[in-house]
């Protein structure tokens, strides 16, 4: 194959990714609207009873070389991703509900469908799990671990991970539960004996979510954090992850309002477009608005909602288009919608001249339905990052920031919010860890 595809050049070959063999055991932390929507969504597939749309992983393909050779096979036949009939599921959750009982519960997929597969969902049924209110103030549960401190309930979850890895080939984990309260780093976050010692001491500072996932990368399990909260975007977790080659990513799944926004946003600033005012609000009625209806759970919430802009529009070099935009974000708890979430923006925008104009966008989408199929790619993704010897031990997997909201990157280094940059640097790392050329779109040598 070439090496000049529309500029595009050859990396270093690259040490071979380990093929998909044998089971792929999913640990989904939190059995709730969006966890049940993939493994019954999954399920579905398996059957031919639906098609998985919405996932790059089953449905997207990928251009390999010159525009003129058309080749453009399947994400999935191009690089070794497990096949979904090799995806055994098990999670976590304060409910005692199994998948289907809670997945009715949930009101996302039709009766109809559900009972289809019924007898499937009824034996994926919640191990205990790790809860304190105080991180999730709307929820009351039952069903969780008690422990002397935080370091015992660690060992427990690394126990049920250890109990799980008996029956399957290969592990991850993904945090597909509630949005817990607003946390920042202190002290305790900054090395693993520091985060040891916390554990011990019971830290005010550690949540449950750092509980799952420090118990995950302990045991070289990757960790996808599907909520905005503080889960694994902190030294000591990224300090873990690259010690035990255990990939991270997070956080807070891309799915509707904020996905819109990451693609216009990149668009006017492309034209030169000013922004004054970006106005969004929401309705949603499910378990995960009523969660995020807490002001300390909203906060969480807005930070992760909030970046977006800020990145794309990048007001340090442009003060005359994006220096002074005021941006606000509401999401209302409103019951009768249910899954159904309705989103509303406003954007005041300018042109040639300064002369204003405005934008409204009225998505009417289904949060489930849309974070389902990301779910499962970051599931089967987080998967390939742990067999390929290039990404295993780096740490954050920044080429997944395509599905994220609030990006995790390194140190120093800003994160890349608009949706098709993070399109095109996912693609380009598949091409890499398969020894393929990159593609840069320069193509001059159609024109030679
Ligand atoms: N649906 C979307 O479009 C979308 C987009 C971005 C992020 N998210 C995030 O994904 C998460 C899940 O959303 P959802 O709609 O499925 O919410 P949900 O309320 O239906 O499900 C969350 C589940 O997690 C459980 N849970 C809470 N704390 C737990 C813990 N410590 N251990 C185990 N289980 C726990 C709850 O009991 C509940 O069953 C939320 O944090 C949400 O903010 C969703």
């Amino acid at each position: 194959m070439s090496t000049e595809q529309e500029g595009g050049q050859k990396t270093a070959p690259e040490a071979k990714v380990a093929p998909a063999t044998g089971k792929l055991g999913v640990m989904v932390v939190g059995l709730g609207a969006v966890a049940t929507t993939m493994i019954a969504g999954v399920e579905a597939v398996r059957r031919g009873l639906a098609k998985p749309i919405g996932s790059l992983t089953q449905m997207g393909t990928i251009r390999l070389g010159k525009r003129t050779d058309n080749t453009s096979p399947l994400i999935k036949d191009f690089v070794p991703l497990a096949n979904l009939n090799d995806v055994v599921f098990t999670g976590w959750d304060l409910f005692e509900d199994n998948v289907y009982e809670s997945a009715a519960h949930a009101k996302v997929l039709d009766k109809e469908t559900l009972e289809q597969l019924k007898p499937y969902l009824e034996t994926i049924k919640p191990l205990p799990a790790v809860f304190d209110q105080f991180y999730v103030k709307r929820l009351h549960g039952t069903h969780v671990k008690t422990g002397k401190n935080k370091r015992d309930l660690a060992d427990q979850v690394i126990a049920d991970i250890q109990a799980f890895k008996q029956t399957v080939d290969r592990v991850v984990m993904i945090w597909c539960a509630s949005t817990e309260i607003f946390i920042e780093p202190t002290a305790v976050h900054q090395s693993i004996a520091s985060f040891e010692a916390g554990l011990e001491n019971n830290d005010i500072g550690i949540a449950p979510s750092q509980i799952y996932a420090y118990a995950a990368l302990t045991q070289g399990v990757p960790f996808a954090n599907g909520a905005p909260n503080l889960t694994v975007d902190f030294p000591a977790m990224v300090e873990l992850s690259k010690k035990n080659a255990a990939p991270v990513c997070g956080k807070d799944f891309k799915t509707g309002q904020t996905m819109m926004k990451t693609v216009l946003a990149p668009a006017f600033k492309a034209r030169m477009l000013g922004v004054s005012g970006w106005f969004s609000t929401n309705i949603l009625g499910n378990r995960d608005g009523e969660v995020l209806d807490d002001p300390q759970s909203f906060k969480t919430k807005e930070e992760s909602k909030l970046g977006s802009l800020d990145y794309i529009f990048q007001p340090e070099l442009y003060p005359d288009l994006y220096g002074d935009i005021y941006h606000k974000i509401r999401i209302n708890y409103y019951p009768p919608r249910g899954d159904e979430k309705e989103a509303w923006d406003n954007i005041d925008i300018f042109g040639w001249l300064g002369y204003p104009m405005q934008i409204k966008v009225n998505f009417l989408c289904r949060d489930s339905i849309l974070a389902a199929p990301i779910a499962l790619d970051l599931v089967l993704f987080m998967d390939l990052a742990k067999r390929t010897p290039s990404l295993r031990s780096i740490g954050i997997q920044e080429w997944l920031s395509f599905y994220l909201k609030s990006p995790q990157s390194a140190p120093g280094l800003y994160p890349e919010h608009d949706l098709f940059i993070q399109s095109m640097k996912l693609k380009n790392t598949l091409r890499h860890i398969m020894g393929q050329s990159l593609i840069t779109h320069l193509g001059l040598e159609y024109y030679d």
